[in-house]
């Protein structure tokens, strides 16, 4: 039942992953309710049976829940997938609320101890630092880091929204395989900010939200809306009552191409993310089947020089920002 899959080598060491894989936090937090554990263990093996075999969490998605979600999963199959995860975002009681960064090397060295038990495993692949903590230098963080890769309890270490001038600081202490940022036809400021550095290091992106969050699959047209639970409709401002038709109008666009071409809206957006640079694995979400399925199909669409150049001006265009003030305060500028 295996697709057709491009693997792509993260940064330089030798994990080399399919090109799409898939974003797990939806499954457990932030897109609404969570999916049923059944309904979402069901989804995460068909999804390795497909060939996918990078799945991403992190510590605060739940928290906690989704990497228990994984750990059930693929317990009984960890060598078959490689699993990322994060840390760094302070966990509270309160779901979907972040309590602060914590980049410090203590709290590197416990949290990683909670994922494994959590992931039931006794290595992770690829471990990340989820947003800058300012009070801790990113060479400490990255120092401790690197002590886990020594135990053998972490692969590959990446960072999270970072730009060019800290990636290349916390390179200077270990290798950084990867950097996790957002980027999407509708997200690309990192092109100016983040890319050179990772050409000149070596280093991968993986592309998260590169389906715009939905809105560039086409889920969030005219009349279907995100609901009241959802943290989109409640804090992130390309989605709000001002600028969501805006955005919408724009989706349109990519909506045009795909039908032209008799492929899906998050075809074409998937494929724009991974033609634009070898350097680049997505990490689209989703907690449908058919989706899963949709956006696999992917690797089997081409983009015309035609396609490009309507897509190219769409990102400048956006209205609203990713984040609300508070996620927008976190990311490294
Ligand atoms: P993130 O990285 O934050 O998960 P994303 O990958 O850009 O963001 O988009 C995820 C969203 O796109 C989810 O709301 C997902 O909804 P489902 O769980 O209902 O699938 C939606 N999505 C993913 N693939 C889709 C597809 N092929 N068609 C429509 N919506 C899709």
């Amino acid at each position: 039942m295996t697709s057709l899959i491009e693997k792509r080598t993260i940064g330089r060491s030798d994990m080399a992953v399919g090109a799409i894989g898939l974003g797990c936090m939806g499954l457990s937090a932030f897109y609404g309710e969570p999916t049923d554990k059944t309904t979402a263990i069901r989804l995460l093996h068909e999804a390795a049976e497909r060939g996918v075999d990078h799945f991403d969490t992190a510590e605060m998605y739940g928290p906690h829940t989704n990497e228990t979600l994984l750990g059930k999963a693929f317990a009984d199959r960890r060598d078959k997938v490689k699993i990322a995860t994060k840390f760094g975002i302070r966990v509270v009681a309160k779901p979907d609320q972040p309590g602060g960064l914590d980049g410090s090397p203590e709290n590197c060295r416990s949290a990683v101890e909670g994922s494994l038990k959590r992931l039931q495993t006794d290595h992770i692949d690829l471990y990340y630092l989820h947003r800058l903590d300012p009070d801790t230098p990113v060479e400490e963080t990255v120092g401790a880091m690197a002590e886990l890769v020594t135990e053998g309890k972490v692969g590959a270490i990446g960072l999270s929204e970072v730009l060019g001038d800290t990636l290349k600081r916390a390179a200077a202490v270990h290798p950084i395989a990867a950097v996790q940022s957002e980027y999407s036809i509708f997200t690309r400021g990192i092109e100016q900010t983040l890319f050179p550095a990772l050409k000149e290091l070596g280093t991968s992106l993986v592309a998260y939200s590169p389906l715009g969050r939905g809105m560039l699959a086409g889920a969030f047209q005219r009349g279907k809306e995100p609901g009241d639970k959802d943290w989109r409709a409640v804090t992130v401002p390309r989605f709000s009552k001002e600028n969501i038709d805006a955005n919408r109008a724009l989706a349109d666009e990519v909506i045009g191409i795909a039908a032209r071409k008799g492929v899906t809206p998050s075809q074409i957006a998937l494929s724009w993310v991974l033609t634009q640079g070898e350097h680049i694995v997505a990490i689209p979400g989703t907690t449908k089947l058919a989706n899963l399925k949709a956006n696999l199909g992917a690797y089997e669409v081409s983009l015309s020089e035609d396609d490009r150049a309507a897509l190219a001006p769409l990102a400048d265009r956006v209205a609203g920002n990713r984040y609300s003030d508070m996620g927008m305060a976190i990311i490294d500028v």
